[in-house]
Parts: C-alpha cells; structure tokens; sequence
C-alpha cells in the first residue's frame, strides 16, 4: 500500500510514520529529512533548501518533484511506502500522479493552537525519532539509539508562524484534492496521545490490507 500522511506542521507525521513503519514494514520518505540530510552534507540541494526552510517556505516543486521520482524509482518501495511531507500543494500532488499510484492519504488533523507548543518543544535525534520536551524528563539522549537530540534549525516561533502559514495556504487543499479521489483518511489528533492516533490509524491499515 502506498500511502500520503498529510497535516500541519507538528501535526505527528514523522511521530506516526515510525509507529506505521515498524508495525505495517511500509518505507518512510520524508522530503524533510531528505532535504536535511542534504543540508548537513553541503550538497548543492542542500544549500538552494536551506535558504528556503529557514524562510518557512516551500523547496521550488521542480527540486522536490525530481528527488521524489528518483526515490520511487528505487527497488526497496515494491512492499508499499509512506510519503511524509510530499505533496505540500496541488501541483505536486498532480505530478505525484504521473509517476506513482497513492492507495491512501492519511490527514493528521489537529487543532492549530497546539501546534507550536508541540513544534517549540519537539527534540529530534539524527536516526529520525522525534520527542517532547513534556515526555523527556530532562533526557538529553535518544530512546531509540542514544544518540543526542537536538531542536531543529527551523523549530523556532517566528519561522513556524512562517510554515504555518505556508501550510494553511498552500498544502491545505490537498484534503479535498484526496477527498474528491476518494481516497482521504482523516484522524483527530488533538486531545489522543501518539500511541492512541497510531491505534486508530492501524485499525484502518488492517481493514485495508484485508
Ligand atoms: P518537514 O520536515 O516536512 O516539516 P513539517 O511539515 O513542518 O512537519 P514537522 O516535521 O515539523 O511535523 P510532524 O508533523 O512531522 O510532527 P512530529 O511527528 O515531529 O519540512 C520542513 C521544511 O522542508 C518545510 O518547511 C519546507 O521548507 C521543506 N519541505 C519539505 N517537504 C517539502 C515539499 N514537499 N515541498 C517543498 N518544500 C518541502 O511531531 C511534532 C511534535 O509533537 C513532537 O514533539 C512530537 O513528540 C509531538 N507529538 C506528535 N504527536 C503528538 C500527539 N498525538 N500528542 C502530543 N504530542 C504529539
Ligand atoms: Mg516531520
């Protein structure tokens, strides 16, 4: 199965691709992280991302379009996958369905006012899982791996304002673009804990895979 995890910001993505991940073995792609991780290298990607991450605003789609076709056209997708911040507008979205089929778009819906306490205080290790300061109690080390965490570059009050924004206008409509394919998931994630979402998110990738 091939699934689009959309949602604001902070809205757990990446939190539940690692739960989707380990129970449902479907390959986590994350433009983020790529697009990280070509920061961290100096790759030339790296350098023309960086100037727009830090501006809260999207990669121009031509860049990110390319690095999502090469990564589909890899072996290792053949059991299913999970995109996780691609697409973040329509145009993506339609050239998404030139090149792959999408099964499911699973909608992270939470509501706004939580979000930036839960992107301000997010910590992130280099293997991928994030945590929150609230659940730490003072750990400074992956659960996971060991490893330090640290807080994104671009997890501060004035450039998530920024990406907020960027996401209520421009990847938003993306709900009603699955919706009208019928292909949209939506869960409410406020007030449930991560482990809670990923139950009612499982419940419906079971009732699927059957
Ligand atoms: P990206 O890395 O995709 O960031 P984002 O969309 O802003 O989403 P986040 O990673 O901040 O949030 P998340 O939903 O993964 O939340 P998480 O699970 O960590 O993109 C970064 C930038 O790259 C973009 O701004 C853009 O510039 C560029 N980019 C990426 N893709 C692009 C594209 N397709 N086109 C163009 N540009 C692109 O959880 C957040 C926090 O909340 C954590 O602390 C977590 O522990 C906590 N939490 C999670 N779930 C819950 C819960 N249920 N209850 C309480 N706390 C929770
Ligand atoms: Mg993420």
């Amino acid at each position: 199965m091939n699934v689009v995890l959309l949602g604001a910001p902070g809205a757990g993505k990446g939190t539940q691709a690692s739960l989707i991940e380990e129970k449902f073995d479907l390959v986590h792609i994350s433009t983020g992280d790529i697009f990280r991780a070509n920061i961290k290298g100096g790759t030339p990607i790296g350098k023309l991302a960086k100037s727009y991450i830090d501006a809260g605003k999207l990669v121009p789609d031509e860049v990110t379009c390319e690095i999502v076709k090469d990564r589909l056209a890899k072996g290792d997708i053949a059991g299913g996958y999970m995109l996780d911040g691609f697409p973040r507008n329509i145009f993506q979205a339609e050239e998404l369905d030139k090149f792959a089929h999408i099964d499911l778009c699973i909608n992270i819906d939470v509501d706004i006012s939580l979000l930036m306490d839960r992107i301000c205080g997010r910590r992130v290790c280099a293997c991928g899982e994030s945590y929150h300061v609230s659940t730490l109690n003072g750990a400074t080390e992956c659960k996971k791996c060991g490893k330090p965490l640290y807080q994104r570059e671009d997890d501060n009050p004035e450039t998530v304002g920024k990406r907020l924004d960027t996401y209520f206008k421009q990847t938003a409509p993306l709900v009603e673009y699955y919706e009208k394919q019928g292909k949209l998931f939506t869960v409410e994630s406020g007030k449930l804990s991560p482990k809670e979402v990923f139950a009612v998110i499982a419940e419906e990738l079971e009732r699927r895979v059957k």
